[in-house]
């Protein structure tokens, strides 16, 4: 579905990303981890276009989109959902998920999905006319999730959903996540902070330490693996829901 060779990224004269492989199969949610500045975000703009990769290859769906600009990933499948969300405050809920399916053309099939989001996730309806900042944070999350849908991805690349939620509200995001890549096959690349969570929820996982992939694994070997654990499973929730 993804397989991502070789990708160095810089920022002028800093070199961040230093050789990143990867791959993802359809239908996996596969989690990147790693310390704050290890470079999970740049990939992931790397990845959309959002920042300019100074080698390597970007296949997707078995096309090289290295080049293409990132309306183009866009529409070829290759969704952010930005850390941070991203939200337009001042836009209502249901503007903010309009806009998410601004790149498509289909209308039937955006009011088919915009219902059908509305059906799976009744906070929407709660807040569809409100502006996106009168919400909670975790109420925001799952809008900027919903409009991330609503550009109809095949995979849907995740930055920190879980940033700065509660230990519950992060369960929630991390739940219905699971839940998109169980019943609608959704594939996710999922850049968390919280290490321990995103091991139980992912099938596969990598480790990037200062722009490289340093160990890869299924997330259930890399919780049991010592030096993962002293490095990134000091904290945490313990009891979070498992896949
Ligand atoms: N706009 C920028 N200009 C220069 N350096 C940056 C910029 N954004 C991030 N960096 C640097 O790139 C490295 C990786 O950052 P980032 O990808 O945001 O890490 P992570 O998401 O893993 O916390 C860090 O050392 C950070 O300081
Ligand atoms: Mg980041």
């Amino acid at each position: 579905m993804l397989n991502v060779r070789s990708l160095q990224t810089y920022y002028g004269r800093i070199h961040v990303l230093k050789t990143v492989s990867l791959h993802l199969h359809p239908g996996e949610i596969v989690a990147v981890i790693g310390a704050n500045g290890a470079g999970k975000t740049t990939l992931l703009k790397t990845l959309v276009g959002l920042l300019v990769q100074q080698s390597g290859t970007i296949l997707f769906r078995d096309r090289d989109i290295s080049h293409l600009p990132t309306e183009k990933r866009l529409q070829a499948g290759l969704v952010l959902c930005p850390e941070g969300r991203k939200l337009f405050g001042d836009l209502s809920v249901q503007d903010n998920l309009a806009l998410g399916a601004f790149s498509r053309k289909d209308r039937q099939g955006i009011k088919a999905d915009m219902q059908r989001l509305r059906d799976q996730f009744p906070i929407l309806n709660k807040f569809w006319t409100r502006p996106a900042s009168s919400l909670s944070g975790g109420e925001q999350q799952m809008v900027a999730l919903c409009r991330a849908l609503m550009s109809n991805p095949e995979v849907l690349l995740l930055d920190e959903p879980s940033l700065g939620l509660s230990p519950l509200l992060s369960q929630e995001i991390l739940k219905a996540i699971v839940s998109l890549n169980r019943n609608q096959g959704l594939s996710v690349l999922l850049v968390e902070q919280n290490a321990r969570a995103a091991l139980k929820i992912c099938h596969r996982a990598y480790v990037l330490e200062t722009g490289r992939v340093v160990m890869e694994g299924e997330g259930r070997e890399l919780l049991n693996h010592k030096g993962v654990q002293r490095a990134y499973l000091g904290k945490g929730y313990d009891k979070i829901w498992e896949r």
